[in-house]
Parts: C-alpha cells; structure tokens; sequence
C-alpha cells in the first residue's frame, strides 16, 4: 500500500520488462490504479504532526471508538510497560491468558488464575476487559489431541465455552467465540472451512453450536467471529473475504447469536495490494448484515524494509495511518486494537523489528502519530 523507493524500483524493472514483452510500460501508480488498487500514498517528506496530549484512548472514545491492546500478566509485570499500556489503552485484551492452552493444563480442571489477574488490573485502571479464543484450531494443549475424538468433542467444547465465559459474565466485553475457522489457502472445501479437529469431530455445525453455547452462558457478552487474510487485493484476501461473508450471512440467516466481525489485521508494510474499494465494499456487506466490526490484532510486519530504521518506521506509521483511514470510515467499526503495544513484546519478534506503537524503550513511534492521526479523522459514531 505504501511506495519506497526500492520498491517501486523494482516494480519499475518488472513494469520494464513488460514493456519489452511488447505491453505498454507504465508507471507503478498507474499499474495500481489500473487494477483499481489504491494508489500508494508514502512520501519521505509526509507529515505525521499531532496535536495535543490527548492519549489514544482519549482520542477514540471522542469519535465512540474504543482503542485497545493485547497483553498477557507477565509483560503487564513491568510497571514500565504497565504505565504506558494504562495510559493509552481503553481495552485490554488477554493475549494468551485465555486460550485453552494456558487454563486447561490437564483435561479436568480449568486454571483462571491469569485472566483474573488480567481482570483485576483492567478494573483497577478503567479499562474495558476483552477475552479470545475460546474456540480456536491452535494454542491447545498437549493432552488435546490424544483425549479429545469424534465421541467427546462436542462435550468438550460445550463444557469449555460453559465454564469460561460463566466465569468471566459480566466483566468481558466481548469474546472471540470462533478464531481463524476459515482458511481458503489451505481448504479444499468450497466454504474455505478450515480442517480443525473440531470440523473433523464435529462437521461445519461446531461454529453455530459454539455461539450459542457462549450466548447461553454469558448473555450479555459482544460475541465475535475473528479472522484474519482480510486486508489485501490478493487471490486470498478475495477469496478469504467472500468465504468469511458467506458464514457470516449463513449464521445470521439460522439466527445465530452472533454480533460482530472481529478483523485481525496483521499488515504487512511491503505489500502494495490494498484496495480501498474493495475493503469498504467488505465492510459495508458485513455491516448490512446488522454486525458490529472490531479490528482485534493490528500490527505492522517491517519485514523487508530499509534498514534506515526513520526511514522504515515512516513506511510502518504510513500503513497504519492509510489502512485505518479508509477503515474507520465504516461507522460500524467500533475499535481499534494493536496485537502488542511495544516493540518488546511481540509475537513477530522473528521477522519484525519494529511493527507497534511504541518501541523496546517505550518511546512512542511514528506508529503512535499515525494511530492518533486516524481517530482524529475518522467519523464520529
Ligand atoms: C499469538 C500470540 O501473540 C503469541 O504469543 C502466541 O505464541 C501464539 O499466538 N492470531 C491470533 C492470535 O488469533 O491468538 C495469535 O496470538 C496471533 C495470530
């Protein structure tokens, strides 16, 4: 979505080699605008000013936005780290604390002792409390594969949905009731249904059985269905968004109790094929439907940018500046949250230096400014 130089370079050379296949060369913004893709808007001198003190959290709920973040107990340990999360998040969300892998230790018993904490600490600085996955193909523990089998899964998943949006009804916000159920790169069904064991064990029927579970034990919860591949013009992004749509409007139509879509959003700053049309034709389908949408995992991948570290982290602020922009256009969306806050604690530490808000130091970055840029666009709700 964002141009740099060495890309565009290289777009250049390919465009170029077209052009002596015999096909008209053409610039790269053309070639983008061509396949109706959103122009690329980075420029070095782009200005990513701010104005007042006002924190993220602030700056959201002044357009009815909420903004947020994941965290798990043993980075909030850091009061470093705490101070700023508190500072600037309306939200918090429990990173790993919920999933099934970190309460359910043995088969028998449920371990809530972290997601209390997680609560505690949102109470006790004003924040909203948000808790995923209880369903979900990963983060399982180890005992799952050799206990769970076509004859007690649906026990399980009824008993572990029961047992924790009870105890947590009442302090959550929302829940992601199902994560990543579709995966169309690695489906070979025509729904794009991902081959989990609860598909396996249950068939296409564990994802309403599951909503419905969570809304019989926690009736006031917001209960979301999470996915990700979303944001890109790519043959899976398409593909993922129309398969993503289909169950959407099949959970509805069988009365589902379903009320959002939560979008992860982990961007890629290299990847040039964002299609502002196409993601507001998205949003606006799935908000026709009567759902509320939530971006729940955004972040930044840096991967293959310069190594200038002002220079990539302009590219970085720029991808999020210009993908919530067209975003927060849709009035149904109604958060924004990070997958992290700081750059030291991040689940793409492998293949990111610098893809949150804040950096190792909990300096506000560029990333910040764009975040900050984008609530004070966006339309109010
Ligand atoms: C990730 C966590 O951030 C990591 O710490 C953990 O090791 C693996 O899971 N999509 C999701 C999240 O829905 O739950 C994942 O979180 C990131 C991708």
């Amino acid at each position: 979505m964002f141009n740099h130089p060495i890309i565009a370079r290289r777009h250049a050379i390919k465009l170029g080699l077209a052009g002596l296949l015999g096909m008209t060369t053409v610039t790269t913004t053309e070639a983008i605008n061509r396949g109706r893709q959103t122009p690329v808007r980075y420029h070095p001198k782009r200005d990513f000013t701010v104005v007042g003190q006002a924190s993220l959290k602030e700056r959201a709920a002044a357009k009815g936005l909420i903004f947020g973040a994941a965290a798990d107990k043993h980075i909030l340990l850091n009061t470093l780290f705490a101070n700023t999360f508190t500072k600037d998040c309306g939200m918090l969300v429990a990173e790993n604390d919920l999933k099934w892998r970190t309460i359910r230790s043995n088969p028998h018993t449920f371990d809530f002792s972290k997601g209390d904490w997680l609560v505690k600490f949102a109470r006790t600085h004003g924040m909203l409390f948000r808790g995923t996955p209880l369903v979900w193909e990963l983060g399982l523990p180890k005992w799952f594969k050799k206990k769970v089998n076509h004859k007690n899964a649906e026990r399980f998943l009824v008993e572990h949905i029961t047992k924790v949006a009870k105890h947590y009804a009442g302090v959550v916000h929302s829940w992601d009731v199902v994560n990543e159920a579709i995966a169309v790169s690695r489906s070979k069904r025509s729904d794009g249904l991902s081959r989990s064991p609860w598909l396996e064990f249950l068939g296409e029927d564990y994802i309403e059985l599951a909503f419905r579970t969570a809304a019989k034990a926690d009736p006031k919860a917001m209960l979301v269905y999470n996915d990700r591949w979303l944001d890109y013009d790519t043959p899976v992004g398409n593909a993922q968004r129309a398969a993503v749509l289909k169950l959407l409007e099949r959970l509805k139509s069988n009365k589902t109790p379903i009320h959002a879509l939560g979008i992860q959003a982990h961007l890629k700053a290299r990847e040039t094929r964002f299609n502002a049309e196409k993601m507001r034709g998205f949003l606006k389908d799935v908000a026709s439907l009567g759902l509320k949408i939530l971006i729940t995992e955004l972040d930044v991948q840096d991967e293959g940018l310069p190594a200038d570290v002002m220079e990539s982290d302009r590219i970085v602020a720029a991808a999020y500046e210009d993908y919530l922009s067209v975003v927060l256009d849709e009035k149904a969306v109604i958060a924004v949250l990070t997958w992290g806050l700081s750059d030291r604690y991040t689940w793409l530490s492998r293949n990111s230096r610098r893809p949150l808000l804040y950096d190792s130091y909990f300096q506000r970055k560029l990333a910040w400014n764009a975040m900050a840029r984008a609530f004070e666009q966006a339309p109010k709700r």
